[in-house]
């Protein structure tokens, strides 16, 4: 059984019964996070940029874990001289083989800066994921770009999650415009009601992604799981 669980923000576990991957684990002091996950062991965590929202717990959970932390070589460097011993970095259009199948580096139009510098620390990027034969693509924190067509076009999108809060990363017109470009059979909307400035409504979100692409837009709450159908 393959489930993806969402934490909140831009945060995803993609898991089975022996492997999981971690993406972007802002944990600690996420407003949406009720209380710390218990028991959460990944294999490996992504990092899409440096900023505080998405690097977030990634390198005290990599370093308990003694999980591979795959980011932009910065970022993955960074997490090396905090102590994380396993890293993998990469860069765009760059793959990294796993037993679960591979990570793929695709550009995302952001920033990326660590928490309390505003120093740039590498360049944001998204991933596409291939989970055990199910692709995702996890965009990151980024505008709608047409590339995002090309991505879905050289590894065919089955899950794509995207964010939908605007102010720092596309909002809902973007973002059904996204799911047009990547045409995913299901599409999680993220980055959205975690503070007031990115208050959305991801059920208008879902109604516009029904009325003008072939998506099905699964909004998962905070804290909860979908479970992955064997049929998509
Ligand atoms: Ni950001
Ligand atoms: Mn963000």
């Amino acid at each position: 059984m393959m489930k993806v669980t969402y934490y909140g923000h831009a945060c995803f576990l993609l898991e089975n019964d022996e492997t999981s991957v971690l993406i972007d684990p802002f944990l600690t002091d996420n407003p949406v996070v009720a209380r710390y996950p218990v028991g959460l062991k990944p294999n490996v965590v992504l990092v899409t940029h440096a900023h505080g929202d998405h690097i977030g717990d990634a390198v005290a959970i990599a370093k308990d874990c003694r999980a591979c932390l795959v980011s932009m070589p910065e970022i993955a460097r960074y997490a090396a001289e905090q102590g994380v011993s396993l890293v993998q970095e990469g860069n765009m259009g760059g793959r990294v083989n796993f037993d679960f199948g591979f990570v793929k580096f695709v550009p995302a139009w952001h920033s990326s800066s660590l928490p309390g510098s505003n120093v740039a620390v590498g360049s944001p990027c998204g991933f596409v994921i291939n989970f055990f034969d199910r692709v995702f693509y996890h965009t990151g924190d980024t505008s709608v770009f047409s590339d995002m067509r090309l991505i879905a076009e050289l590894t065919p999108i089955d899950v794509a999650m995207v964010p939908i809060g605007g102010l720092y990363t596309m909002d809902i017109p973007e973002a059904v415009k996204a799911v047009e470009f990547i045409r995913p059979k299901v599409v999680i909307p993220m980055h959205y009601n975690t503070w007031p400035v990115i208050e959305q409504d991801p059920e208008e979100f879902q109604s516009q992604v029904k009325a003008k692409t072939g998506a099905n837009c699964v909004v998962v709450r905070p804290g909860d799981a979908w479970e992955v159908p064997a049929q998509l």
